[in-house]
C-alpha cells in the first residue's frame, strides 16, 4: 500500500488550481443513466471514486469514455443490478438506485454498510421512493426497489441528522420521469445538489427550488443527453486554504467558488487570516497565528462536516482553546487518536472535540481511515517537526487529486513512497 511522508516545515506559497467536484460529480455521472443518448461530462476529478463509479456505469451496460477531465457516457441498454463487489468500494454508489428506479422501474443495489465516520443508513432514501409509489425489499444484502410506475408526491426527507444530500439527489432522480409533480421537502441545498438539478434540467427535467429546502419536481415523458461541467470541489479548496493557514506566505486558489466555501472563509477569517476573493479565486494571507474558535457542523450553509477533520489539524497547534461540534456525523472523529499520537491535545466528549492548542507536533507514523482525516494528517504533517508517515493514502485518492503533488507545487516536501 503507498504511504505519503510529510516533511514538515516548509511554508507554502503560490498558486494551485482546484479541480471539479468529487461530490458532485458522482450522481451527476449516476444521473446518464437517466437517458439513452450520450452525455458529455467535463471537469470530472481524476479518483479513485470515479473510477468506481465509471465501473459500476460499465457494470450497468454503460458505455464509458475518458479523455483526461472529459467523460462521455452513453446508456444505450442497461441492467439494473450493482452488485456487491464494487459498490462497498463506495458509498455513493447508492445514487444509482434513483436513476435506474426512475428509467427501469427498478434496481437492485448491495446495501452500502457503515463505515468509518458512523452508521450511514438510506431510509430516508427508501422513504423517498415509497412516496413515488415504489416499494422495496432488503434481501442477502441487497436492497430491491421496484415500482410499476412512479407518481409525484409531497415528502420529507428531513432526518435526525438534518437534511441528506445524496437522498436528496436520489429522490430528485426518481422524481424527473414520475407521472405528475413531486415536492421534496427538507431538501438538503449543497451546491453539488443545485450541480446536479442543473444537469437534469439540461437534460430536459423540470427541476426548481435545488438550493433551498424545498425542491419541486414536474416529471417529463423523457430525458435527452447532454453536456455539463461539474463545479469545482469546495472541499478540496477549503482543505487548501487550510493547508495555507497552516504554513502559508500567501497562497491563491484558481477555479474556486467562493460563495460555496463562505462558512469556511468566515471561520479562517474569524480565526486571524486575511482572505481576498474574486468571482473564481480565493487568496489566503497566511500570517502563522491563528486564533482558538468554537465551530458546529451542520448541513450547507453551515460549515461542512467534511472540513472538521482539517480544522481539528488547524486548531491542534493554534493558541488557546478551539471547541467543533460535530452535528451531522457525530462519530467522524477518528482522526483525533492519530492527531494525539503526533502531540496535539484533544479531548473528546460526546461530539464534540475541545482542541487545546499546543506549542509544537512531532512527526509519526500516522493510519489514514477516511478520506477528510487522511487529508487532516497531511496538514498536521506540514506542521509537525520531522517526517510524518500517513499510511493507507488509498483514502485520500479516494477524494484528492494528486494532493501531493499539488502541495509540492506550492513548496511542500511531500514523497509518495510506492508500495
Ligand atoms: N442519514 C440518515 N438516513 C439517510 C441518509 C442519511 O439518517 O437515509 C444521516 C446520516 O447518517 C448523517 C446525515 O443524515 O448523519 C447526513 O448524511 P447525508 O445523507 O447528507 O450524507 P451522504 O449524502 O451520504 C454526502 C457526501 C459526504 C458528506 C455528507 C454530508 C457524497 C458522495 N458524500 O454524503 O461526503 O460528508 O454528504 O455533507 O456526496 C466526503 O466527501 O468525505 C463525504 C463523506
Amino acid at each position: 500500500m503507498d504511504k505519503i511522508l510529510v516533511h514538515g516545515g516548509p511554508r507554502l506559497s503560490g498558486s494551485v488550481r482546484i479541480s471539479g467536484s468529487k461530490n458532485s460529480a458522482l450522481p451527476i455521472l449516476a444521473a446518464t443513466l437517466l437517458t439513452r443518448e450520450q452525455c458529455v461530462i467535463h471537469h470530472v476529478p481524476d479518483l479513485s471514486d470515479v473510477h468506481y463509479m465509471l465501473q459500476i456505469l460499465t457494470h450497468l451496460g454503460a458505455e464509458v469514455e475518458r479523455a483526461s477531465g472529459t467523460v462521455t457516457v452513453q446508456a444505450g441498454k442497461i441492467t439494473t443490478n450493482a452488485p456487491y463487489d464494487i459498490v462497498r468500494k463506495m458509498r455513493a454508489s447508492v445514487c444509482v438506485l434513483g436513476p435506474l428506479l426512475s428509467r427501469a422501474k427498478e434496481a437492485t443495489v448491495s446495501l452500502p454498510g457503515g463505515c468509518v465516520i458512523g452508521d450511514r443508513p438510506i431510509d430516508l432514501h427508501l422513504k423517498g421512493f415509497e412516496s413515488l409509489g415504489a416499494s422495496y425489499r432488503v434481501e442477502a444484502g441487497n436492497v430491491k426497489v421496484f415500482a410499476s410506475r412512479l407518481n409525484g408526491a409531497v415528502c420529507n426527507l428531513r432526518g435526525k441528522f438534518g437534511s441528506t444530500v445524496l437522498g436528496t439527489d436520489n429522490v430528485m432522480m426518481a422524481a424527473v420521469l414520475a407521472e405528475g409533480t413531486t415536492v421534496i421537502e427538507g431538501a438538503a441545498a449543497e451546491p453539488e445538489v443545485v450541480d446536479l438539478a442543473n444537469f437534469l434540467n439540461a437534460m430536459g427535467a423540470k427541476v426548481e427550488g435545488a438550493g433551498t429546502r424545498r425542491i419541486i419536481v414536474e416529471g417529463v415523458a423523457e430525458l435527452h443527453g447532454a453536456e455539463h461541467a461539474v463545479i469545482p470541489d469546495r472541499i478540496e479548496a477549503g482543505t487548501f486554504l487550510v493547508a495555507a493557514a497552516i504554513s502559508g506566505d500567501q497562497v491563491t486558489l484558481q477555479r474556486v467558488a467562493p460563495s460555496h466555501l463562505q462558512s469556511v472563509i468566515d471561520a479562517l477569517r474569524k480565526a486571524g487570516f486575511l482572505i481576498h476573493t474574486t468571482e473564481t479565486s480565493l487568496t489566503l494571507h497566511g500570517n502563522g497565528a491563528s486564533k482558538s474558535l468554537e465551530l458546529a457542523t451542520e448541513p450547507y450553509p453551515g460549515f461542512p462536516t467534511d472540513m472538521q477533520a482539517q480544522m481539528c489539524a488547524l486548531f491542534s497547534r493554534t493558541d488557546g482553546i478551539s471547541v467543533i461540534t460535530e452535528n451531522v456525523f457525530p462519530q467522524r472523529f477518528m482522526h483525533v487518536s492519530e492527531l494525539k499520537r503526533m502531540g496535539a491535545a484533544i479531548q473528546l466528549e460526546g461530539a464534540t472535540a475541545v482542541i487545546q492548542g499546543v506549542e509544537r507536533l512531532s512527526g509519526a507514523p500516522v493510519m489514514a481511515s477516511d478520506l477528510r482525516a487522511s487529508a487532516a494528517l497531511v496538514l498536521a504533517g506540514l506542521q509537525a517537526d520531522g517526517v510524518t508517515e500517513v499510511n493507507r493514502v488509498y483514502h485520500i485518492d479516494r477524494g484528492y487529486e494528486q494532493i501531493d503533488e499539488k502541495l509540492n507545487a506550492l513548496g511542500a516536501q511531500i514523497e509518495r513512497v510506492k508500495a
